[in-house]
């Protein structure tokens, strides 16, 4: 689903950029992820900061994906060099099966009512052994946003708890679980 206009906005805002540059992204590497000569999609790039930090990691191959034509924009404006593709998250056919060793995502799934979908789609992609990161606000942190900001999300039966059901009944294994503020992050294996 697109942004709403203010979490549009939020999303290119230094503080957004600098808590994933000096806060996400290490804590994610404290968490096993290392990308040195890997194959990694990120989904719900959004304007490409997320690419700009990945590929200082130097994976081998890295594709950015967004549903929202106005964030690929900013993000293929700025970063020329990285790949770019408009698709949405609940369709990864155009990937070929198991061709991913990294897949990795910063809050996108409370985005999508389908998000089982989407988890699906990525054990697809992920070869076996593969790391699938993902970091996404509790129900309280969303509902506390919802009240300040009113940032629009969709309704969603979404939550952190039913996720790792989830992501264990697909065949992940869920290795390393970290709480912060607000978000929870996670690093599972495709099994
Ligand atoms: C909260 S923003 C996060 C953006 C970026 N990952 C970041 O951390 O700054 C959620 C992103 O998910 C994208 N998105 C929402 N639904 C999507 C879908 N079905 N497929 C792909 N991307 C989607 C939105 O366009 C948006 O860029």
């Amino acid at each position: 689903m697109k942004l709403s206009d203010i979490e549009f906005r939020a999303m290119d805002s230094w503080w957004r950029k600098w808590g994933q540059a000096h806060f996400e992204i290490p804590l994610f590497q404290r968490m096993g992820l290392d990308i040195r000569d890997k194959d990694v999609l990120e989904i719900g790039c959004g304007n490409g900061h997320g690419a700009y930090l990945l590929n200082q990691g130097s994976p081998r191959s890295y594709v950015g994906l967004d549903v929202m034509e106005e964030q690929l924009e900013k993000a293929r404006q700025r970063y020329p060099h990285y790949q770019f593709l408009v698709q949405d998250a609940t369709d990864l056919s155009q990937f070929r099966k198991a061709s991913r060793d990294v897949v990795i995502i910063f809050g996108v799934l409370h985005h999508i009512p389908e998000w089982r979908k989407v988890i699906d789609e990525i054990r697809g992609v992920l070869r076996p052994g593969g790391g699938f990161f993902v970091e996404e606000p509790r129900g309280m942190d969303l509902r506390l946003f919802e009240f300040f900001f009113r940032w629009g999300h969709p309704d969603s039966d979404f939550g952190v708890w039913r996720m790792e059901q989830y992501l264990r009944s697909r065949g992940f294994k869920i290795c390393n679980k970290q709480w912060t503020p607000l978000m929870t992050m996670y690093r599972a294996e495709r099994l």
